[in-house]
């Protein structure tokens, strides 16, 4: 029989992906989603990709009341978390939002999983929890002591909370590091939805090539690297949303145990080296200026994923001009729609 996966998140970027992967891989899925960083829209969306419906419940996952109706109703047998706020120049600024939100979060998530002896789980997490490190590609087991902003922080505790249930409480837990999802279903009918000014580089790109933006402004081109802009490790959201099935499937076939992978293409690509990527496959010319640094940039970072491709058996599909191609015709399909 099909297992039921509830996806805290599953509405936002990558938990939207995800749903589509599980629903294509025959899981049952349960969304649970307070809308406040998507749309219901979402669901019809994924259903219009997969033909199978989402059984959505539209709560916060730090409303235990909420969460235990959930579960009373649904035989849930494993969790993926996703549900937690991600930018981080807004978690320096608020950082106790961050603290309430996704910690708070994943202690109530884990609590209620605990009481119905739910026990394996995928969590989300993220390179940040690396912070400025010079040893790429970076492996697993690299030291993770110094998150560079509160958002990190609730990254790293989030995580440490969960080795603790997995080595005391009988927990089967598995970690994901994401480094820099970008990208779109190929199908362009989900994506990232734009909130205000994007924080990230893709989305940015894509809304000055669309005109909505004046010009992308790149932030510091004196860095010791080839071009001297900063390096990242793009990947695809497909191939992260494929990763999570893997790591699912995975989580259920182990033991108590608690496992940590990254997840990347484990090739690192410049911010000029993503503009030409995407002026190639866009035939746009894309307006932009050098700045100043951000604050809080890391200089270069990219994975070392072989871990997760031999132990999960997962490798990435897409490249950066397949990335650029699909985020392109998410931002078109998007605009059209509007
Ligand atoms: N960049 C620009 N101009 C922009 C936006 C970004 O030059 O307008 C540059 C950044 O300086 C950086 C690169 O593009 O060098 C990528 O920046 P993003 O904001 O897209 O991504 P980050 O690597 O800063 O952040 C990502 C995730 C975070 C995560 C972090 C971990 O968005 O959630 O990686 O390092 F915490």
């Amino acid at each position: 029989m099909s297992k039921t996966i509830l996806v805290t998140g599953g509405l936002g970027y990558i938990g939207s992906h995800t749903v589509v992967e599980l629903q294509e891989n025959n899981y049952n899925v349960v969304v649970i989603d307070n809308l406040s960083n998507s749309v219901k829209d979402v669901a019809d969306r994924i259903t219009s990709i997969t033909g199978k419906p989402v059984k959505l419940y539209i709560a916060d996952v730090n409303d235990s009341a909420s969460l235990e109706a959930l579960f009373e109703l649904e035989a849930i047998d494993g969790v993926i978390h996703f549900a937690a706020h991600k930018a981080v120049g807004e978690s320096v600024q608020d950082p106790f939002k961050y603290y309430r939100n996704n910690i708070d979060g994943m202690i109530t998530l884990q609590k209620i999983m605990y009481h119905y002896q739910v026990k394996t789980i995928v969590f989300s997490s993220s390179c940040t929890v690396y912070g400025d490190t010079k040893n790429s590609p970076i492996v697993e087991t690299h030291p993770v002591t110094e998150a560079i902003s509160p958002y990190g922080t609730t990254k790293l505790v989030c995580e440490q909370i969960l080795k603790d249930l997995c080595k005391h409480s009988g927990f089967k837990g598995v970690i994901l590091r994401y480094f820099n999802p970008v990208g779109a279903h190929s199908s362009a009918r989900i994506g990232e939805l734009p909130l205000g000014v994007p924080d990230n580089l893709v989305p940015y790109i894509t809304q000055t090539a669309a005109g909505l933006r004046e010009k992308l402004t790149v932030f510091g081109n004196d860095y010791n690297t080839p071009d001297g802009t900063n390096i990242r490790d793009y990947i695809h959201v497909v191939d992260l949303a494929k990763a999570h099935v893997k790591a699912l499937d995975y989580a259920f076939e182990m033991h108590q145990n608690c496992e940590i992978f990254n997840l990347g293409t484990g090739k690192g690509h410049s911010v000029l080296e993503v503009i030409k990527a995407f002026e190639k496959v866009s035939g746009k010319n894309l307006p932009y200026v050098i700045g100043a640094r951000r604050a809080g940039d890391v200089e270069q970072i990219w994975a070392d994923a072989t871990k997760a491709e031999k132990l999960l058996r997962w490798t990435c599909q897409y490249d950066l001009s397949a990335m650029m191609k699909d985020a392109w015709k998410w931002q078109l399909a998007f605009d059209d729609s509007q």
